[in-house]
């Protein structure tokens, strides 16, 4: 069977092929029927009995005046269609760290404009395709961990492959790029720059030996024929979002893993695997050269993976851990937060068309300097139900609620969540939790199915609640208030911070809250992170054409939102291609570094192939950037 390139799809493509949309969708009639809504935004968008604390700018006056930024510390900026970066006025930007660049000495040169990688020093440089990130402390070293969420083959295997790998040594080079970074950087005084071959560099890969913890460890659904016990899977992949544990340590969140897997023989596929999306075809032909990644060989392995895995980047001889309490799904990201009882709260989105959000409580409780163990091994998953009347709950999974065995349910949450009646949400992506209040907030980044089609578990999509567009192509991001200020109520409120859309197409809820306008558009929100003044720093991984619907949002780019007033001001537009993925700040919060992934053109060298990259921001005058 001849190994077809859909390497180049996005992953919201993929899934497409695992799950198709129905032939006649009636897309043009159900966007005519959202036409004829209007009126929609002063009904949905606020809190019922809390408007007022909500601010007084979000869906009230003009926003003409808000298009200026008036209230942020910089001038916004316009859109950008070409190849190149774009901060405000006042502020700088430079790579920080570029695929392929150096980790270790012995890498110096591994990377070439011309072939990429070199093969047997894949493992020794950075990663492609960055994503999530952290910054740690250990004395006054200053210690990242980011994410390479996935690999272009077509950019880093020679041109006569077309991007299907040829060689298991073709399939190693792309394990090896991939999975999670650890460097350390420092500034001598021209900016930061990565400490080649500080011994707390380290490259986790596909290959790198992992435990697991929690009700699922050494369950005979994890169980394989490299490793009977269950106990001892290896790598960790599609890193996608992070998070940052409040004992300091790092959590990777593994995403799209379903690509990585295919069958050399017939299979029928199983009611989790098609949950899942597993099946068919790998993206990137793993299984011809390797059996773990043969469905027909290792049914479990997938099972392996899917999981929120932790990562103590100041011990590079330390073992990740993959923690299946907190559920295997389409891991975006992990936001931990604490329960006013002490409890460990994290909050994580499952990205896909009509999936769930879930939250995680631990039974036992925490403070500073005390121990960790069990803290995420031993607690309860939860899934979000949105009510229409703008309350929500989460409910608990366990056997008695779901039916299912417990090692069962959390291997296969999604469908525990089908059980209970969760809420199919617009994609969740990155879930940020506002420091100076208690409130989340969660970027659904779109949904071309809603109202169209059920998810790939057959529950329905519904238009309505926090989902409240059908084909929704724009994104919206919904936020959620516990109960008694608590991450650990059992219920909440919820409202939208804001409806992407385009006021210059449309004049009914595709042009988006009355906080969206011609000067600060966007599609498809994606990352986001609090800055330490509160702020909503948000990231768009969208249609960057700048056509059609999307005309005047431009490339990707990164916005700042103020969840007091929802006043939404341009920060950084992405080189045209990109998706702006990933953000974290340097201890004294002067630089802020970003994510860029997948860029197009030949950023961020201007010669040879394009590098996913992490780039420094910084002001001019010295001063703070969140
Ligand atoms: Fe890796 Fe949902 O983004
Ligand atoms: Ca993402
Ligand atoms: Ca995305």
């Amino acid at each position: 069977m001849e190994k077809q390139n859909n390497a180049h799809l996005s992953w919201d493509e993929y899934d497409e092929l695992r799950d198709p949309r129905p032939d006649n969708n009636a897309f043009d009639a159900v966007v005519e029927r959202a036409v004829s809504r209007r009126g929609f935004l002063g009904g949905v968008l606020a809190f019922g009995s809390g408007a007022a604390v909500m601010g007084t700018g979000l869906f009230g006056s003009a926003t003409s005046a808000r298009a200026q930024g008036s209230t942020f510390a910089f001038q916004p900026i316009g859109i950008a269609t070409d190849f190149d970066i774009h901060v405000p006025q006042g502020y700088q930007w430079k790579p920080l760290v570029r695929w392929g660049d150096a980790l270790f000495s012995e890498a110096e040169g591994a990377y070439s404009p011309e072939n990429g990688v070199q093969n047997d020093l894949s493992d020794r440089v950075f990663g492609e395709n960055t994503d999530g990130m952290e910054t740690f402390v250990d004395g006054d070293k200053i210690i990242l961990a980011i994410n390479s969420e996935y690999a272009n083959p077509d950019i880093n295997l020679p041109a006569e492959t077309q991007g299907v790998p040829q060689s298991a040594e073709q399939v190693q080079m792309l394990k090896n790029i991939q999975g999670v970074t650890v460097l350390e950087i420092a500034d001598q005084g021209e900016g930061y720059q990565v400490v080649v071959d500080s011994p707390y560099n380290r490259r986790i890969t596909h290959e790198t030996q992992m435990t697991m913890d929690g009700p699922a460890d050494g369950s005979d659904l994890v169980r394989t024929n490299a490793d009977p016990e269950g106990k001892f899977p290896k790598g960790t992949m599609n890193n996608c979002g992070s998070g940052k544990t409040l004992w300091g340590t790092y959590l990777t969140c593994e995403e799209n893993f379903n690509g990585y897997f295919g069958t050399t023989g017939e299979r029928e596929a199983t009611e989790g695997e098609i949950r899942y999306g597993i099946g068919g075809e790998g993206r990137y032909a793993y299984e011809k050269f390797d059996a773990r990644f043969d469905l027909s060989k290792e049914p479990n392995e997938p099972n392996r993976h899917g999981w929120v895995t932790e990562v103590n980047p100041l011990d590079p001889q330390s073992t990740p851990v993959k923690h299946t309490a907190l559920g295997r799904f389409k891991h975006e990201n992990a936001e931990m937060v604490q329960a006013k009882d002490g409890r460990i709260v994290v909050y994580m989105g499952d990205d896909e068309r009509g999936e769930f959000i879930y939250k995680y409580v631990s039974n036992g409780t925490w403070a500073e300097g005390q121990p960790t163990d069990g803290l995420l091994s031993d607690g309860v998953l939860h899934v979000a139900k949105f009510n229409d009347d703008m309350s929500g709950e989460w409910l608990p999974l366990t056997p008695e609620t779901t039916g299912m065995d417990i090692a069962e349910m959390l291997v296969f949450a999604r469908m525990a969540g089908s059980k209970v009646g969760a809420t199919t949400m617009d994609r969740p992506e990155w879930i940020a939790a506002n420091p100076l209040r208690v409130e989340a907030y969660c970027a659904l980044t779109n949904n071309k199915n809603r109202g169209v089609k059920p998810n790939a578990g057959g529950d329905e999509t519904p238009v309505g609640g926090p989902n409240p567009r059908e084909t929704n192509k724009f994104g919206q991001i919904v936020r959620w208030r516990p109960t008694g200020e608590d991450h650990g109520a059992p219920d909440f409120t919820w409202d939208l911070y804001v409806m992407a859309g385009n006021p210059s197409v449309y004049d009914n809820k595709y042009a988006g809250s009355n906080n969206v306008n011609e000067g600060n558009m966007f599609n498809s929100p994606d990352g986001m992170a609090f800055s330490s003044d509160g702020l909503l720093w948000i990231q768009t991984d969208g249609d960057d054409s700048n056509a059609e619907e999307f005309k005047g949002q431009g490339n990707n780019q990164m916005l700042i939102g103020d969840p007091k007033t929802g006043e939404i001001a341009r920060f950084l537009t992405a080189p045209h291609g990109a998706e702006v993925t990933g953000l974290t700040w340097s201890p004294d919060r002067k630089t802020a570094f970003v994510g860029i992934q997948h860029p197009g053109g030949s950023w961020p060298d201007n010669v040879g192939k394009p590098r996913s990259s992490v780039i420094s921001i910084w002001r001019e005058d010295g001063a703070t950037i969140g």
